[in-house]
């Protein structure tokens, strides 16, 4: 007999963290990282917020245990991540149908969700953006729920092709679920605006489609409560739908793996019984969520002086990142880059889609080592003052 790991072959590199590997074992010192979606500051440094070093302070001050988490985290975090959802006394909240699972980061929100929707809803297909983050179509074939895509970008007008996106969904059988990015598209930076989310939230009524909204980037966009604007045209026309946010951009908080998994029903009730299913997801993946990157957001949100210091500090990281897209732009006009780039202010978040090939992206990185995702997808917040112009060279080089 064979041995178990003898005919084993390497699976390929994950895109987008992969990447990442194969930076750091790069020797070139000129070498540019804007792969990954993680915010960098002017001088490439990836900041602890000082919220959350006062957060922390606190924390260990106060902590009297470590004892488990109840399987769907805290309450207290449950309640400070729906009021940031759907703000103070919304009716979703006050009537009790909405429910909250603190995961271990968006990702594994999503996979709560995926999880629950193969256990009760087998029937159930997940219809992805074309395109749509890499990670989405395997969390959910590690599921084993189906996934379709549906019409989103339109590389033409380099923005979103509203009239083939309204369409797709026309064509969605009802019971399915459609994956939405609450803001900041990744990888397009494309979003609708509120006009469109309405018409797309009564679309989706209509049609009886159920929306997962995957909210990784509250805040990026332009606003807390501006990028919260999709999710809330949805909410006013449908009845049910899931919320899978993650916390690891806006609070800086990606190594603590913090997000959260919300269920909106249609009664106090019916959100109960999805959540008692939604435990057992839990139980039998990780148990319990960790307890520290929750209580940090926690502490913040319930805290005014911590969560207006928030408030500043993601606005820094906001204006940081609009202000390079401006430069980038600029850039790649003194460098004469044929093209018109201006697209790229236009678009949402940490992310912009450069519209380069798969053989260019290649070419980037084996003769420049200038990394980014296949896609084209650019992690502008990787960019400064530093490294632009030798970005900008590199990229007139393989157009
Ligand atoms: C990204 O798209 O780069 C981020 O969401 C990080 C990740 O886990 O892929």
């Amino acid at each position: 007999m064979r041995k178990m790991f003898e005919h084993i072959e390497l699976a390929p590199a994950d895109p987008i963290l992969g990447l990442t590997e194969a930076f750091s074992n790069d020797n070139n010192p000129e070498k540019i990282n804007l792969t990954v979606g993680v915010f960098k500051d002017e001088n490439g440094k990836t900041p602890i917020l000082n919220c959350v070093k006062k957060a922390q302070e606190r924390l260990f001050q106060s902590e009297t245990t470590k004892g488990y988490k109840p399987i769907p985290g805290a309450p207290e975090y449950a309640a400070a991540v729906q009021k940031l959802l759907f703000g103070e006394g919304h009716k979703i909240v006050t009537e009790k149908r909405a429910v909250t699972a603190h995961t271990p980061g968006g990702t594994g929100a999503l996979r709560v969700v995926a999880d629950y929707l193969h256990r009760l809803h087998p029937e159930t297909t997940v219809w992805l953006s074309d395109p749509t983050w890499a990670n989405h179509p395997q969390i959910f074939r590690a599921a084993a729920v189906p996934t379709k895509t549906y019409a989103y970008f339109d590389p033409s007008s380099d923005g979103l092709d509203f009239d083939a996106l309204i369409k797709a969904v026309e064509s969605i059988p009802a019971g399915d679920a459609i994956l939405l990015h609450g803001c900041c598209h990744n990888p397009t930076g494309v979003d609708p605006n509120v006009e469109q989310w309405s018409r797309l939230a009564k679309t989706l009524a209509k049609r009886k489609v159920i929306p997962l909204v995957d909210f990784a980037y509250q805040g990026f966009g332009t606003s807390l409560e501006e990028d919260a604007q999709g999710l809330h045209e949805l909410c006013k026309e449908c009845e049910e739908l899931f919320v899978c946010s993650s916390f690891s951009k806006n609070f800086g908080l990606y190594n603590e793996r913090v997000g959260a998994a919300t269920v909106v029903a249609n009664s106090s009730a019916e959100a109960q019984a999805v959540f008692s299913h939604i435990k057992i997801v839990i139980r039998t993946n990780y148990s319990n969520p960790p307890a520290h990157g929750a209580g940090i957001v926690t502490e913040i949100l319930g805290d005014p002086e911590l969560r207006a210091e928030w408030d500043a500090e993601l606005a820094g990281m906001r204006d940081r990142i609009n202000g390079i897209r401006a430069r980038f732009v600029a850039a790649l006009q003194d460098a004469d880059v044929p093209g018109d780039y201006s697209f790229i202010t236009r678009q949402n978040g940490m992310f912009s889609f450069s519209g380069l090939n798969k053989h260019q992206v290649e070419r980037l990185r084996k003769e420049f080592s200038v990394y980014i995702v296949g896609s084209g997808r650019i992690n502008v917040a990787g960019m400064t003052d530093e490294n632009i112009t030798p970005l900008c060279s590199a990229i007139k080089a393989v157009l």
